[in-house]
């Protein structure tokens, strides 16, 4: 059967590195014999433009008919003075919702060639590849109740509750284990079981599930503030890290900056596996519409193309393909072409298009 992909390229540099993918794709159902049954839609502030809503019905079906979306990345300066329910970045929250898209991939992984691109010394990073797996869909930024009230003294508080039932942990947690044991057979949890009974029943339920399930998994607990100390001092110590919505966000984001290049690093979400057999799933660079260089041609296609690399991987089993494109990226890398984001001394300075082309080439 075919492979249907819906590609949703959205606001701001999200077309401009969506077309080095569109090449990509036509090179190979030019030279692999791979065929895709392709499809656009709109989201983001395109789409408010378009038909008034930042991710219309009509976006949803397409993206549950699809098997897998590839999204660019939303919003810009055009639509920040809208009331925050009607904001661009509403439309990739409705579609992990909708999706129910629980488990956010991200890889930290440094190029060699930009081993000194990162804010830690070379040495410690060179090499480094972690996976970090964020809790979605749950947590501290959805659970009641919520909200800001106020007392009978007048003064005002802010409430947010952290929830987690066993069902939400040990799904996030079996998609950690199965890439550990697809990676270096490590995962290490991570919560504040010392401080909180959501974090201890985390700990609880990821431990059950590595004994039950995972035997071959070597699995280790640590407290967030300590593995965000790790990470800052020996990330490559780690593997896969799984952890909850808030813990992830800081934790992926810190890892994010250990490789010193936003323009390169994709991330995968993913559902559940269906009745169907299929596994809902978006990928998408981490980076964000980049308003201040949009237009220029200089963005850095990498991460939309390394997001692609991760569908064909995760979603169409095409691992030889994957490898195919993270291998030219990186030896485009090291034959000294840069886009201005990750430029350095003695290096290529090239715009969008020709850092696409010579991945193609690659
Ligand atoms: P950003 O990631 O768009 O940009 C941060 C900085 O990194 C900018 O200086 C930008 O030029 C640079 N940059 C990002 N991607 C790059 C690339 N591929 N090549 C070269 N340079 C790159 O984050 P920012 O500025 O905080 O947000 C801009 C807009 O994007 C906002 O409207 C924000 O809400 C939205 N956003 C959307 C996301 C999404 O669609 N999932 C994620 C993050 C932000
Ligand atoms: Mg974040």
């Amino acid at each position: 059967a075919n492979k249907k992909l819906l590609v949703l390229p959205g606001d701001g540099i999200g077309p401009e590195v969506m077309r080095e993918v569109r090449r990509v794709i036509d090179w190979m159902s030019r030279r692999r014999a791979v065929s895709f049954e392709l499809e656009d839609g709109l989201v983001g502030g395109a789409a408010i433009d378009a038909e008034g809503t930042p991710c219309s019905d009509a976006t949803v079906e397409k993206a549950r008919n699809a098997d897998a979306v590839l999204f660019g990345s939303v919003g810009g300066p055009k639509w920040d003075g809208l009331p925050f329910e009607q904001r661009p970045e509403l439309g990739i929250l409705r579609l992990r919702k909708e999706l129910g898209l629980f488990a956010n991939l991200r890889p930290a992984k440094v190029q060699d060639p930009l081993a000194d691109a990162s804010s830690l010394k070379a040495d410690l990073v060179r090499g480094l590849d972690i996976m970090i797996v964020r809790e979605s869909t749950g947590g501290i930024y959805f659970g009641e109740p919520r909200g800001i009230e106020t007392m009978p003294d007048g003064k005002r508080r802010g409430i947010d509750t952290e929830v987690y039932t066993e069902d939400e942990i040990a799904r996030v947690a079996r998609v950690a284990f199965d890439l550990a044991k697809k990676r270096g057979g490590k995962l290490c949890s991570v919560e504040k079981a010392n401080v909180m009974q959501s974090g201890r029943l985390w700990r609880a339920v990821v431990g059950e599930i590595g004994r039950a399930e995972y035997p071959e998994v070597e699995l280790t607990h640590m407290y967030a503030d300590n593995c965000a100390m790790q990470l800052a001092s020996r990330p490559k110590q780690f593997d896969v890290i799984v952890a909850s919505n808030l813990f992830g966000d800081l934790l992926s984001d810190l890892a994010a900056a250990l490789t010193g290049s936003l323009g390169m690093l994709p991330s995968a979400t993913l559902g559940a596996v269906g009745a169907d057999g299929r596994r809902a799933a978006l990928y998408e660079p981490v980076h964000g519409s980049a308003p201040d260089i949009t237009g220029k041609g200089i963005a850095n296609p990498c991460a939309q193309l390394l997001s692609f690399a991760m569908l064909l991987r995760w979603s169409f089993d095409m691992d030889e393909d994957a490898t195919l494109i993270e291998q030219a990226v990186e030896k485009v890398l090291a034959g000294g072409l840069r886009t201005a984001d990750i430029m350095q001394p003695g290096m290529a300075r090239i715009g969008t298009s020709v850092m696409g082309e010579a991945v193609l080439r690659e």
